[in-house]
């Protein structure tokens, strides 16, 4: 957390350039979003562990209509999840610096929907 404002600055101007070029997805940035928001205390890129894994969201949905949008869902709603040892609460809502950037959002969404095995 000590290094954020660096990160993120750079994490902006990634973001910058990935939408307003060729909207490619900016892998870095997400996974930075990820660990600042401990996604992958409940999420394996690979390995489900309370949660899916994000290749098993990306086979699922990916090619799908509306596919980013429900990612995004999950991202932004806070809906209720059921942990593996049977206690609910509501999922995390992604955090971002500003708050509630759709962009940063709809790049971690691409970077979830892209994981490859
Ligand atoms: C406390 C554990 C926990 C944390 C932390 C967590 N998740 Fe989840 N997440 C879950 C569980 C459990 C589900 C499955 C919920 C369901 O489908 O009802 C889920 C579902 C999802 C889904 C939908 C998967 C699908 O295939 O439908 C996505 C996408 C997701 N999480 C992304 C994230 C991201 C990104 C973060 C970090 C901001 C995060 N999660 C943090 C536990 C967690």
């Amino acid at each position: 957390m000590k290094q954020l404002p660096a990160t993120l600055a750079t994490a902006v101007v990634a973001m910058v350039f990935s939408t307003s070029a060729l909207a490619t997805i900016d892998v870095e940035a997400a996974k930075d979003l990820t660990q600042q928001n401990n996604c992958m205390q409940c999420h394996g890129v690979k390995k489900d562990k309370d949660g899916p894994s994000f290749l098993k969201t990306a086979e699922r949905l990916r090619g799908k209509a509306g596919a980013e949008e429900e990612v995004l869902k999950h991202l932004t709603s806070g809906k209720k999840i059921k942990l593996a040892d049977g206690s609910t609460e509501e999922h995390k809502i992604v955090k971002t610096i500003p708050p509630k950037d759709m962009a940063q959002m709809k790049n971690l969404a691409k970077y979830i929907l892209s994981i490859q095995p």
